[in-house]
């Protein structure tokens, strides 16, 4: 693995360092509302509250960020040395499990709001923020051990495109942890994909995208899916 550790690094306006990469996320026009909703400083700011107790709230049993990072480092295994993409990093909490386990970690977002605070909260000198989009990174083919999708993929348009890119960056043996809320036929995700542009893709869609990958380990409660996927 070569990318995060050859990234020229730049400083931005806000004081940390961000990877200079190639793709910077395109006009705010082309994303779904529920993406541009995290541009916003207010949203950046109060999300990792949010995080702390949306799983508990969404699935209606205590499911704290502890059993999701415990759950995720039993199945994956991080390792000292890996290197890892975490995809839509928002207050950097994947990034921040990843560092602990002493992986290298390049943590995108397309959000330089959430950026501010995920490099405010989550300080390890082995992740990297970059301003990116993960739909079309620009990246090399097969850059890291391990990539990280913690969500991401409800926020797009296009998630498809985003599980071909995060397919197409992992090594051979490579992981893919996906969290995402599946589909449940709610009228409530119906408005959220009418007016938020939400996607919530059923598990058979999972698998038909990522025809490469093999799905190793799962674990579903309510509507809430964890899995586990190797690159074959
Ligand atoms: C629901 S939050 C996920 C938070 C985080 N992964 C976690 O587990 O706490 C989605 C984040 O993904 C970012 N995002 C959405 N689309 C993206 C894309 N195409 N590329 C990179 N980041 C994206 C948003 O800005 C937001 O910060």
């Amino acid at each position: 693995m070569t990318i995060p550790g050859q990234l020229e690094e730049r400083v931005n306006d806000s004081g940390f360092a961000l990877a200079a990469v190639s793709a910077p996320p395109g006009s705010p026009a082309e994303r779904t509302p529920a993406q541009r909703s995290n541009l916003l400083t207010l949203t950046a700011l109060g999300y990792q509250s949010w995080r702390e107790q949306s799983l508990t709230l969404l699935t209606g049993r205590p499911l704290p960020l502890s059993r999701e990072a415990a759950y995720f480092g039993a199945l994956c295994r991080p390792q000292a040395g890996q290197a890892w993409l975490d995809i839509g990093t928002s207050s950097g909490f994947y990034a921040g499990v990843l560092a602990r386990a002493g992986a290298r970690v390049l943590a995108c977002d397309i959000s330089p709001a959430m950026l501010k605070v995920a490099a405010r909260r989550e300080t390890s000198p082995l992740i990297q923020y970059a301003l990116l989009d993960a739909e079309r990174s620009g990246l090399p083919d097969q850059s890291f051990d391990g990539v990280t999708i913690g969500a991401t993929l409800n926020e797009t348009a296009r998630p498809r495109q985003m599980l071909a890119e995060a397919a197409r960056l992992l090594r051979p043996g490579g992981q893919l942890w996906l969290m995402t809320l599946a589909r449940d036929g709610s009228g409530l995700q119906a408005a959220l994909g009418r007016f938020g542009g939400l996607s919530f893709p059923d598990e058979a869609q999972l698998h038909a995208w990522l025809p490469q990958l093999e799905a190793v380990g799962s674990w579903r409660r309510a509507n809430v899916l964890f899995g586990q996927w190797i690159k074959a």
